[in-house]
């Protein structure tokens, strides 16, 4: 290992980091809205099926293949498959990235400009008393969301320029415990109100007559997107782990940390839902919409509505370091005095690429191709092609190009664990995940 590399201080910190990466829009923005319109536990229950089996086997191969190289994707795909055009898989995630933490930045703007206006006072009573208007008239004002955008993004290249240890773990040690703090305020106090229960039931209560072939295939595509993978930023983050750590360990620790917070997040907001009388299938505006009007109700809701809404930054920021620090580690190399230029120049150029996405729900909102926004077409190219893309790719790589004697040494170190485990393993990387991903892929392709 090269001496200039950085690395995690200790493990608890990298835990921390990967789960920040994972924890995100997806289970606090994604997961309600989507589990408010597809039957509510049911869709949450096959999300949890998809998550630990096939989320799981995919989070340890990108760990496996970061740990073996210590090296930033690209070269690690070089490493291990010398000569060969794999390499293209890291180039595939650094551009998946890209793209995902353009439009991530607008909503991480979004949140920004919601969370200063509720520290201002602009929340609690909106001029017109209609959330969804006041919504509409946030997103299209493209100054003021303008210019959040880019603080979002400007506060995400100050902490990864930092490197990991001082810039991403020492922030996400911060923010992590923060956001588990503040969910367990936040469900409290929505657990406590009158009419709670009702909430709890639609969540907890499974409803599988709902449930069809897309919902299926949603909660899939949604348990990828929750767990950072496909776009080898688990290989980035794991390339700086110290060699003697168990990587089923801290696997485990990171999807049950990801489990929880999309446990938690549910119980925060489905009972506050119901108590009011509001709507659980508002969709994607759900946490912008009803949430500040389920706030307004509260006894000190102004208070709870910052709050919650410095959770959610919390939880886009977190996951933003890591969509940066894959560029990043890819442009500087093992040298840190390369990192401010990458982490500017890239963080920068991304913003830019975001303009358009920003300008979706404004100027360019009448602007079509193939029928939909720019916003919404980065968002489908992403998370419905080049992620199941990366992650079928991977899940080829590694039974593929690695040798079984490194994949079993790097897996089973420090776990405790033995050759029944690393054969189980193998057989849901080399057969069921990939078929899983196919059936997927067909579908978003409109296959059948
Ligand atoms: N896991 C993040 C979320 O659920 O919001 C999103 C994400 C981050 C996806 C990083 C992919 C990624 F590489």
């Amino acid at each position: 290992m090269s001496n200039t590399r950085d690395q995690w201080k200790s493990k608890i910190g990298f835990i921390l980091a990967a789960a920040g990466s994972a924890i995100g829009l997806g289970a606090v923005w994604k997961l309600p809205y989507v589990a408010g319109t597809s039957g509510g536990g049911a869709f949450f229950i096959i999300f949890l099926a998809f998550t630990l089996i096939l989320g799981t086997s995919l989070l340890l191969a990108e760990f496996v293949i970061g740990r073996k190289t210590q090296k930033s994707p690209i070269q690690a795909y070089k490493e291990l498959a010398p000569g060969t055009p794999w390499y293209w898989v890291g180039i595939l995630g650094i551009i998946s990235s890209c793209l995902i933490l353009s439009f991530y930045a607008v909503v991480g703007g979004w949140i920004l400009t919601y969370f200063v206006r509720s520290l201002t006072g602009g929340m609690t009573n909106p001029p017109t008393g209609d959330y969804g208007m006041l919504f509409g008239s946030i997103i299209s004002n493209h100054w003021e969301v303008g210019i959040a955008h880019l603080a979002f993004i400007i506060i995400t290249i100050l902490v990864v320029q930092g490197g990991i240890q001082k810039g991403i773990e020492r922030a996400s040690s911060i923010m992590m415990p923060a956001l588990f703090v503040i969910f367990i305020i936040l469900v409290i106090r929505s657990l406590t109100l009158d009419g709670a229960m009702q909430g709890v039931r639609f969540f907890l209560q499974p409803d599988f007559s709902k449930v069809g072939g897309d919902t299926i295939l949603f909660a899939l595509g949604q348990a990828f997107f929750s767990l950072s993978l496909g776009v080898s930023i688990m290989v980035t983050y794991s390339s700086y782990l110290d060699k003697k750590e168990s990587l089923v360990r801290s696997a485990s620790s990171i999807v049950g940390l990801s489990i929880l917070i999309a446990f938690l997040s549910g119980l925060a907001i489905f009972p506050g839902v119901f108590a009011f009388g509001l709507e659980p299938n508002e969709g994607p505006s759900l946490i912008f919409t009803v949430l500040p009007a389920v706030f307004s109700e509260m006894a000190f809701g102004g208070v709870f509505l910052s709050l919650f809404l410095l959770l959610l930054l919390f939880a886009t920021l977190t996951s933003a370091f890591s969509l940066l620090e894959i560029v990043v580690s890819s442009a500087a190399r093992n040298q840190p005095e390369r990192r401010k230029a990458a982490a500017w120049i890239g963080g920068l150029g991304i913003f830019v690429l975001g303009i358009p996405s920003n300008l979706s729900y404004g100027v360019l909102s009448e602007w079509f191709v193939f029928g939909n926004t720019f916003f919404d077409n980065i968002d489908f190219l992403v998370s419905n092609i080049l992620l199941p893309l990366g992650a079928l790719l991977i899940s080829f790589f590694v039974p593929l190009k690695m040798k079984h004697q490194d994949l079993k040494e790097e897996l089973l170190r420090g776990s405790g664990l033995g050759e029944g485990f690393f054969r189980s393993w193998m057989i849901m990387i080399r057969y069921i995940t990939p078929i899983a991903i196919l059936f997927a892929f067909l579908d978003v392709l409109g296959v059948w």
